[in-house]
């Protein structure tokens, strides 16, 4: 089967996932009968594509590597949609597949929202890796998705490309799920880990993690824990299906956490992490995210640097726990590819 897709921001993840297509279009193709054809491109800095034939992946890629804009992508008179903001060319093109992923804004979930509701409206699937909206919005996109069948699928908000959403309803199904309880900032884990391991001071370890790219464009979203917030508020009403909002939870990030507490902590056998968890009891979610003192016994304990880790309590499992990539490129490129995947079986 045959997709067409649009992207809505072409920047690190939008990329990811164009070069994951570029390579493995043959494997998808024989393995799993999965076609994409990418019709339209939009992104506020790199400029808009519109080729309903199919645009040229790997010229993409390499126009966006050199630093160059969509706009030197063919010649003028070849070259349609460049005059379309994001909501005209949801509107207009012809995909099946619209990919948000544009920039997270956890306080506003815009202009992402606005776009996935054109798109949703305009009976188009959508997968995102945005934050925003699946942190605010999430039970009213999904009820608006659902009226117009078609697929809102959200694997990249939480743990990047590590499967959390599709492990939940594919492999956990059937069981109840009691708790989720993680580390699902890895900025947060890497300043901790480093001050433990490395000898480095808050300031040194926080200025390596935005060199590294794993912090956002505002840090305090990490060390305050808003990051971690968020992601916990997606699980509480997805995974849990409740309907709470980031007000309604607990946050304590990792600024009152010295190296001096960090180190006290190893001498006693414990570590400090920045756990995030939510849980339901008698149809109530209670959901926080607080720096807590593990013992190392608890698998969470051994998860270091910018890695991420999830335990599911489950009715009938018990404790599983996943520990994974929770950012980067091809992560969360392949994320986008995995909600693609599930909607092509759907469809298949
Ligand atoms: N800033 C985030 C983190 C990126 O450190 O985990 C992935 O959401």
């Amino acid at each position: 089967m045959k997709h067409k897709i649009a992207l809505i921001g072409c920047g690190t993840v939008g990329q990811g996932f164009l070069d994951i297509l570029d390579k493995k279009a043959g494997e998808l193709k024989n393995k799993f009968g999965f076609e994409a054809k990418v019709v339209a491109i939009s992104d506020k800095l790199k400029g808009s594509l519109l080729v309903p034939k199919g645009i040229d992946i790997k010229k993409v890629l390499g126009l966006l590597g050199q630093g160059k804009n969509l706009a030197d992508y063919a010649p003028e008179k070849a070259r349609q949609g460049a005059a379309l903001d994001p909501l005209e060319m949801i509107e207009r093109c012809d995909a099946d597949i619209i990919a948000e992923l544009t920039y997270t804004d956890i306080k506003t979930a815009e202009p992402a929202t606005s776009y996935i509701k054109k798109a949703l409206q305009t009976g188009k699937h959508v997968v995102t890796s945005n934050k925003g909206p699946a942190a605010l919005h999430y039970p009213e996109l999904r009820d608006l998705a659902k009226k117009k069948k078609v697929h809102f699928r959200i694997e990249g908000t939480v743990m990047s490309g590590t499967p959390v959403f599709t492990l939940a309803e594919s492999g956990f199904a059937g069981n109840t799920v009691k708790e989720v309880k993680g580390i699902l900032n890895g900025t947060t884990n890497f300043i901790l880990s480093k001050m433990e391991l490395d000898d480095m001071d808050y300031r040194e370890a926080l200025a390596l993690a935005q060199k590294l790219g794993y912090a956002e464009a505002d840090p305090t979203a990490d060390v305050e824990g808003f990051d971690a917030l968020a992601k916990i508020v997606i699980l509480s009403n997805v995974i849990l299906e409740g309907n709470i909002r980031p007000s309604d939870a607990k946050r304590e990030g990792i600024t009152g956490i010295s190296r001096d507490m960090v180190l006290a902590a190893k001498q006693e056998g414990f570590r400090y992490k920045l756990i995030a968890q939510t849980k339901k009891e008698g149809g109530k979610i209670t959901a926080a995210v607080s720096p807590q003192k593990l013992p190392l016994s608890d698998p969470l304990a051994g998860v270091m640097g910018a890695q991420n880790a999830l335990t599911f309590d489950l009715d009938l499992l018990g404790k599983v726990t996943i520990q994974g990539p929770g950012a980067g490129k091809t992560e969360t490129g392949h994320a986008i590819l995995q909600d693609m995947l599930a909607i092509h079986r759907d469809l298949s």
